[in-house]
């Protein structure tokens, strides 16, 4: 089972960065964790090219968000949000919109069913975060979550706020905190079992 890991900071010496490192080091038996770091490549946005082909560094992150098992994104927090370059890129993983007969078609149904061609669309996905604050990165976990469920993924409502980051990570960036450690394996064992397949009770 792949877990996809993307850290939203573009910061050489980042907590955040050293987070999804770390999950690698405690992901369950079976499940392995893949770090993508093309996040600071993608480009900015525009529906004047979100176009096919997409642009390559766009192509590339569909691509691999599409065929993980679940995704893991370590978020920090901007001025109580998401960072701008993580949001963009959750902006191109949402489409493309179908290019089908029903595009720009009233049929379709935005409310209940928006972007149903995304790459992340009913994917499990885990939001953990670290800052350098005593919160964690809450509110820009809640953000991440709330664009995730607009999206169409699966978003865990299990999270891992890793506050204080200068006291959590020891001088080499490791993550020493033991409790957010243990924090962060049981929402890894969560991410798991969440892309295992339901198994239904025999009928008797
Ligand atoms: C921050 N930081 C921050 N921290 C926080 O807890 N709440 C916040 O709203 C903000 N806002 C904010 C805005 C901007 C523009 C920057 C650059 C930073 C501090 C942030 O938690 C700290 O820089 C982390 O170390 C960023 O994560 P990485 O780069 O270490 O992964």
């Amino acid at each position: 089972m792949r877990i996809v890991a993307i850290a939203g900071s573009l910061r050489a010496a980042s907590f955040n960065q050293q987070l999804v490192r770390t999950a690698d080091a405690h992901a369950p038996p079976g499940a392995v964790v893949e770090v993508w770091q093309g996040l600071g490549q993608v480009p900015p946005y525009s529906e004047d090219t979100d176009l096919d082909p997409a642009p390559p560094q766009v192509a590339e992150l569909r691509g691999v968000l599409a065929a993980a098992d679940a995704v893991l994104i370590a978020t920090p927090e901007y001025n109580g949000s998401v960072p701008g370059q993580l949001k963009n890129a959750l902006d191109w993983a949402s489409r493309p919109f179908p290019d089908s007969a029903l595009r720009d078609k009233p049929v379709v149904d935005w409310a209940s069913r928006p972007f149903p061609d995304s790459a992340l669309r009913d994917k499990p996905v885990a939001v953990i975060g670290a800052s350098v604050s005593p919160g964690g990165t809450r509110s820009a976990q809640a953000e991440l979550r709330k664009v995730l469920a607009r999206i169409g993924a699966d978003p865990l409502e299990r999270t891992v706020p890793v506050a204080s980051a200068w006291s959590a990570f020891d001088a080499e960036g490791q993550l020493t905190d033991e409790p957010a450690l243990r924090e962060l394996r049981v929402l890894l064992a969560e991410l798991h079992d969440q892309t295992q397949p339901t198994i239904e009770p025999a009928a008797s």
